[in-house]
């Protein structure tokens, strides 16, 4: 009675999952992007209670393809073109598979060899990858998130004269208001980090940016002085490489040399775009990072990496290790010299998620990942100067990577105009073969198209284009008079 299913249903659920998953790969384009489904209709098609006999997995692989597999978003999709785009990769899929077979708990070096030194070793591949120096350490975490509160976690341990780690922050009159700055384009897991380790939202510092959507220097300095005047302690700042609406980069160079002479944590979220520093070419835009105290990227985003799957940099590792270890009796161990992934964060049991990024890098190599993403860059340009091209849309912000913002010139005012993008997006995303979404860019709806799927080509591209040109005469020709 406790033992796992017979080895001969298990193996045939394998291969028979094996098929399931290349046939999906293969034929998904066949599917509209977001399914027609409506809350609660896969609910209904659910069991009510669990089932008291066990059931055969053939039978859940048959429910599977019935009730899940249609009634997902097809972020798999060629046609996916909104959010940030990301895929996961075969390579990816194998490795998550294996981790999934081997089940460890990587929270120490004892309780997985193997995992821990993959990690380590991977992480230290995509350093190299990304030409960043040697002292930089990655750290696996879930989530860009999860990354960020981590490194200001550290950020704010770095205040060692607060002892905060020992003390807590409630009900102390001796601590100093802590402030974070970041941009007014920036994730709102920045404002999360902050909630969590309490600091307060209302001690993030949302600086203005510029016209091309890039952190205002002149703002930071003058929010920084202003703070400090106040008796405030600027403790962090968290510069953008890639912001989440139109992929703008902040001066991080300029502002590394502020923090660095402030005495400032610098955190870089690259958390999308840093894949695009594997390039080069566009290592430019990232000018500067090599200076930051810790950086996120995320190859689950943009690096054929299945989610989840975000890489904490750390110029410093023992920053997060004092901000973090903290060992129980029963986890003690003599392995001497050995990395214990559990003290570099809160989490104890962790998932082995190099086995899949390993995968994936030798998989495509990094001259087949360099290709893939000049690719999608190529096409997000191509396609914006198709789009400029156009008299009735405009691109409303620079495209240093692979996302492309614009806006459909209608409407005889700002309000009307941005009904009209809403009516827009709401009719090409109804279509079926292609989904974008929108932002918000000065106050007024924006479209967003991101390319960064495996199997997106300018094929693709040029069909989107031509789709959202036809829903646009569609739009035009039901409008009154
Ligand atoms: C710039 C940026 N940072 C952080 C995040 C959060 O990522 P995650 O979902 O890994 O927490 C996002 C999400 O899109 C993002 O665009």
């Amino acid at each position: 009675m406790s033992q796992d299913v017979p080895d001969p249903e298990l193996r045939a659920a394998l291969h028979r999952a094996a098929d399931m998953i290349a046939d999906y790969l293969q034929d998904v384009g066949q599917y509209p992007v977001l399914p027609r489904v409506s809350p609660g209709e896969v609910d209904a098609l659910l069991s009510g209670a669990p089932p008291l006999e066990g059931e055969s997995l053939n039978a859940i692989l048959d429910d599977y393809a019935r009730i899940i597999e249609p009634n997902i978003t097809h972020w798999n999709h060629p046609g996916f073109l909104g959010y940030f785009s990301i895929t996961g990769s075969g390579p990816g899929i194998v490795g998550e598979a294996l981790s999934a077979a081997l089940n460890v708990n990587a929270m120490l070096w004892r309780t997985s060899p193997a995992a821990t030194e993959l990690e380590e070793r991977v992480c230290d591949w995509l350093r190299q990858m990304l030409g960043l120096p040697e002292l930089f350490r990655g750290h696996i975490n879930d989530t860009a998130s999860i990354s960020t509160m981590l490194a200001l976690a550290a950020a704010r341990h770095s205040q060692s004269d607060l002892r905060i780690r020992d003390l807590g922050l409630a009900g102390r009159a001796d601590i100093p208001e802590l402030v974070v700055y970041t941009s007014d384009q920036a994730h709102s897991s920045c404002d999360k980090a902050a909630m969590t380790l309490g600091l307060g939202l209302e001690h993030v510092r949302r600086i203005e940016s510029d016209r091309d959507f890039r952190m205002s220097f002149e703002s930071l300095v003058e929010a920084i002085d202003s703070d400090r005047r106040a008796g405030r302690r600027p403790i962090a700042v968290v510069a953008t490489a890639g912001t989440t609406s139109t992929t703008s980069v902040d001066p991080i160079d300029r502002i590394a040399e502020l923090c660095r002479r402030e005495g400032i944590w610098l955190h870089v979220d690259a958390a999308y775009a840093g894949s695009a520093a594997i390039c080069p070419e566009l290592r430019k835009e990232f000018a500067g990072w090599e200076q930051a105290d810790s950086i996120v990227f995320n190859p689950h985003k943009w690096l054929f990496t299945p989610i989840d799957c975000s890489v904490l940099l750390m110029r410093d590792v023992d920053a997060l290790r004092s901000a973090f270890s903290l060992v129980p009796e029963y986890l003690k161990t003599d392995e001497e010299g050995v990395t214990n992934l559990m003290d570099l964060g809160v989490q104890l049991g962790r998932r082995f998620r190099a086995l899949k990024l390993w995968m994936v890098i030798r998989a495509f190599g990094v001259e087949g990942l360099q290709a893939r993403i000049r690719e999608h860059c190529r096409m997000a340009r191509d396609l914006a100067s198709t789009i400029e091209s156009d008299p009735d849309f405009e691109v409303v912000a620079p495209v240093p990577f692979s996302v492309v913002c614009f806006r459909w010139r209608a409407g005889n005012s700002p309000v009307e105009q941005d009904s009209q993008n809403e009516a827009l997006l709401n009719e090409i995303n109804a279509q079926g073969p292609v989904l974008l979404s929108s932002t918000s860019l000065e106050g007024r709806d924006t479209l967003h198209l991101a390319i960064g799927n495996l199997k997106t080509t300018e094929q693709h591209i040029q069909d989107a284009w031509k789709l959202i040109r036809s829903a646009a005469d569609r739009l035009s020709a039901a409008q009154p008079g």
